[in-house]
């Protein structure tokens, strides 16, 4: 088990090359499997749950090749196997992408319930809602989702909630579904536009991702493709608000600007500059932020997976800020950390109160998951003193290199190895002899 450990104060400055969007990869490596042939995709993070992902494609009986960190050839023509073993579903939610994926394949999948972060109840209602709608038969238990389609037709699918994982899913198997699907409120994230390329590129034909009407006529076949991702959106949204946290000057690259703006707009309220150029933002902080409200909503507006960032730089704000989270029903349990670091926050139902003092204390604390982790490093970075991050591999799932961009940006931060604790043997059974 590692740990970080962060020596806070320093102010970031200089240059952040971006990695490629986990969430993007996740559902491409996920389409590839639907081509009967070679893609190539780069730009792909390495990262945690891209690993795992990769895992997951070789055991459905994919070739898979790393060209170099960054670039993957997925060789689909040997799939086969309709079934994921329990014991990687359960560490990446996206695993059930494979669902839509190989029922546009091989017509069925066997997955097991998919695990990740613990936001509060995480329902796939909309998933089985689209699947059934192509005439796809599901069972499900509380263990296992099981998915069978013949001929899958295209129909409509209204989502009651508009779900990022659910638009994925259908998009993947109505590809391959006989006549026209039409997808209604639609997630309208950037990974979704991307997943759409990237299956347009393969010969399907999908117009309209990027709204919330999304139109798909299925295809007999789709071929390989080489494609790269896009970056990586909320791995930007961290190093900005690091940046401005620490009173930096970062010029963040290889950024699509259009893709933070609801970030940028919430920095600028808080008193940065951020200065926009073609495939870079630069951003440039001040003393404390001045206070901001903020509500998560889904793309185009403040994403969630910046909200414990977001909160974590308010901490140290003039004046009360509020944070509603209205995409999870629980996105609010790393907040006892921050508190640990003498934030004053008070969490009522889905909002957060944040009270600003002029700065944090460095404390030991945990990463409850991959954002409240993402949260924790930058607590630490400002903090006055040290902060050791404990559970760190919620960071690793993903964030590429993250200590590496940040030391390049002058953080004191180092990844150390915990031992294992001492645990006396146990004791040798002498024999009564009284
Ligand atoms: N929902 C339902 N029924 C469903 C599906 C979702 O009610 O069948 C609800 C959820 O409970 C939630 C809302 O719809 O309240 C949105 O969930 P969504 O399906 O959009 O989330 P997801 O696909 O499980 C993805 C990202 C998350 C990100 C959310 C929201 C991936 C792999 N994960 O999750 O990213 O928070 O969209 O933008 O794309 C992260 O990267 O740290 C992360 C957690």
């Amino acid at each position: 088990m590692d740990k970080f450990v962060i020596r806070g104060g320093k102010r970031l400055c200089g240059e952040v090359e971006i990695s490629g969007a986990k969430n993007a990869a996740l559902a491409i490596l996920a389409a590839a499997v639907l081509a009967d042939d070679v893609s190539r995709i780069e730009n792909v993070p390495n990262i945690r749950d891209v690993r795992i992902m990769v895992q997951i494609i070789k055991e459905i009986g994919a070739t898979v090749r790393y060209i170099n960190k960054n670039t993957i050839e997925i060789d689909a023509r040997t799939v086969q196997f309709t079934t994921i073993p329990d014991a990687l579903t359960k560490r990446l939610r996206a695993s059930y992408y494979l669902i839509g994926a190989m029922l546009g394949r091989l017509g069925k999948a066997r997955v097991a319930m998919p695990g990740g972060c613990n936001f509060g109840t995480r329902p796939i209602d909309q998933h089985i809602k689209g699947f059934e709608a192509l005439g796809v038969r599901i069972v499900t238990d509380s263990a296992v989702i099981d998915a069978k389609a013949g001929q899958m037709i295209g129909s409509e699918v209204y989502f009651d909630v508009v779900t990022v994982g659910a638009t994925v899913n259908v998009m993947l198997a109505a590809v391959k579904a006989r006549g026209q699907t039409i997808i209604e409120n639609a997630a309208k994230e950037p990974h979704i536009v991307d997943l759409a390329n990237f299956l347009n590129f393969m010969g399907a034909d999908i117009r309209g991702a990027g709204t919330d009407i999304i139109k798909i006529r299925g295809v007999d076949k789709l071929v390989g493709c080489t494609y790269s991702i896009i970056p990586d959106q909320i791995e930007a949204g961290t190093f900005m608000v690091a940046a401005a946290a620490t009173g930096g000057d970062v010029l963040i690259k290889n950024v699509t600007p259009k893709h933070l703006d609801s970030i940028s707009a919430k920095l600028i309220e808080c008193g940065v500059t951020i200065e926009e150029h073609d495939d870079c933002v630069r951003v440039i902080g001040r003393g404390r932020p001045m206070k901001c409200n903020i509500k998560t909503m889904p793309h185009p507006g403040f994403p969630t997976d910046m909200q414990p960032q977001m909160a974590t730089y308010l901490t140290i704000a003039e004046g009360t800020s509020i944070i509603s989270e209205s995409v999870w029903d629980n996105r609010f349990t790393y907040v006892d950390q921050l508190m640990r670091l003498g934030a004053s926050v008070q969490v009522e139902g889905k909002a957060a109160i944040i009270t600003g003092i002029p700065e944090l204390k460095g404390a030991p604390v945990r990463a409850d998951d991959l954002r409240a982790g993402a949260a924790m490093v930058i607590a630490g970075l400002i903090a006055r003193g040290e902060t050791e991050i404990e559970d760190i591999h919620h960071i690793d799932r993903g964030y590429e290199d993250l200590v590496e961009k940040l030391t390049a940006l002058g953080a004191s931060i180092e990844r150390v190895s915990i031992p294992d604790p001492v645990i006396d043997p146990i004791p040798a059974v002498t024999a009564n002899v009284g």
